[in-house]
């Protein structure tokens, strides 16, 4: 993992405090994480997986007993989450990487099997459609996208203070998504009685 260096963005601030206590606390709100990743498993099995925005490494754990022999690559902005997710991931097969990312991670070679976004997304604001176009180009040929997130909210103080905790709730992801990869799975759903929408995607990456 790269040096430890001092928090400059908001969001590298919200999740210097957000860190302690993310574990203990997102599993509660966070829906969908490992019903999006056995969704996964049922159209690829992945010898490269890169997740974007892997914070503490639930998933990467989750990744590697699905896929024990893949090289896996985890990729975020926050010291402190990677910090606890290299604590997880101790294997010689897993890379962290402390980088915004804008652009593809992958400069030569085959590209990756699996791109993982979880709950990442809507916090790349701006920047997801960038992000988005850095998975494609991070993609293997015929790879594949899968994304779990946040879409949306009837109720605007609920939007307004997820806002305040940088999430953007605007459905603003699935459609670019579905024009940019071939969808496989693209749906919504609803969370605590319908307050708030998250939605699944898995799309194959087109020629
Ligand atoms: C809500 S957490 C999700 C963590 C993990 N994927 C999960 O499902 O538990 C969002 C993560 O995305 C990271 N992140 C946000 N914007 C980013 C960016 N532009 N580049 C890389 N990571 C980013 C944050 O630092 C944070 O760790």
């Amino acid at each position: 993992m790269n040096a430890a260096a001092a928090p400059n963005t908001a969001l590298e601030r919200y999740y210097q405090f957000h860190s302690r206590i993310y574990d203990a606390t997102r599993w509660s709100f966070l829906f969908g994480r490992e019903e999006v990743l056995r969704r996964a498993a049922r159209v690829v099995q992945p010898r490269r997986i890169l997740e974007v925005g892997c914070g503490t490494g639930r998933n990467l754990v989750s990744l590697r007993r699905r896929f024990p022999e893949a090289e896996i690559t985890g990729v975020d902005l926050s010291e402190p989450m990677l910090a606890i997710a290299a604590g997880k991931m101790r294997d010689e097969r897993t890379t962290l990487l402390r980088r915004s990312y804008s652009a593809p991670v992958h400069e030569s070679g085959a590209g990756f099997d699996l791109v993982l976004f979880s709950y990442a997304l809507s916090m790349f604001n701006p920047g997801w459609e960038q992000a988005m176009d850095a998975a494609h180009a991070d993609l293997a040929e015929g790879g594949s996208i899968a994304v779990v997130d946040f879409s949306h909210s009837a109720f605007g103080g609920f939007r307004r203070w997820m806002g305040m905790n940088h999430v953007r709730m605007e459905g603003h992801l699935w459609p670019r998504l579905a024009q940019k990869f071939v969808p496989l799975l693209d749906e919504r759903l609803p969370a605590y009685l319908g307050v708030w929408q998250y939605g699944m995607f898995i799309g194959r990456k087109q020629d």
